[in-house]
C-alpha cells in the first residue's frame, strides 16, 4: 500500500515530502486511516489520517488529522478526491471517532464527528512529530 501513495504522490507531481512523510507515519504507526480509490486494479487517489491532539488551558483532547491526500493529476475535478473524503468520513463515524481536523494553507478546519466533541474555547492542534521531521 505504501508503494501506490508514492506512486500518486509522485505523479501528481508534488515534492517527495509528502511520500517520506506517509513512510514515516506507517512505519512509526501513526496512521489511523488510510483508503485508496482504485478502479480496474489502478490506484487514482488516496487519502490519510494521523493521530492529533488539541491542546486547552486544562486537557488534552485526542482527534484525527487529514492529509496528505492525493488523485492523479490525469483523474482529478471528477470528484475522487470528494469520493474518499466521505467514504472516510463515513469510515471514522462508524469507528466512533469524535474529531477530524483539516488544515490547507488558508484556514484550519475542525469537524466534530460527534456534536459537542470539540472543546469549547479552542485549543493548540498538535500533529504527529512526523510532520516536522520530513
Ligand atoms: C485536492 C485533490 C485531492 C482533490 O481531488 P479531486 O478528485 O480533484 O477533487 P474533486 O473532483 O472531488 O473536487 C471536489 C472539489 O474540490 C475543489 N477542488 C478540487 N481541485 C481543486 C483545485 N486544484 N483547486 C481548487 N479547488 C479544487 C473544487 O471545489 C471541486 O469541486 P468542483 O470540481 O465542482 O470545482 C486533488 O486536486 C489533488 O490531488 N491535489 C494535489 C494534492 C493536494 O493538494 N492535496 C491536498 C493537501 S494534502
Amino acid at each position: 500500500m505504501a508503494n501506490h501513495f508514492k506512486m500518486v504522490i509522485r505523479k501528481e507531481q508534488r515534492s517527495e515530502v509528502e511520500s517520506n512523510l506517509v513512510d514515516l507515519l506507517r512505519e512509526n504507526g501513526k496512521v489511523a486511516l488510510s483508503m485508496v480509490a482504485e478502479e480496474g486494479g489502478s490506484i487514482l487517489g488516496h487519502i490519510l489520517y494521523s493521530p492529533v491532539t488539541i491542546t486547552t488551558s486544562d486537557k488534552a483532547v485526542p482527534a484525527l488529522g487529514l492529509g496528505p491526500m492525493a488523485v492523479l493529476p490525469s483523474h482529478q475535478r471528477r470528484g475522487i478526491g470528494s469520493a474518499l473524503i466521505i467514504a472516510s468520513l463515513e469510515k471514522l463515524r462508524q469507528r466512533g471517532e469524535k474529531l477530524e481536523m483539516d488544515c490547507p494553507d488558508e484556514v484550519f478546519m475542525v469537524l466534530e464527528l460527534i456534536p459537542g466533541s470539540a472543546p469549547s474555547g479552542g485549543g493548540a492542534v498538535r500533529y504527529a512529530q512526523e510532520f516536522t521531521t520530513v
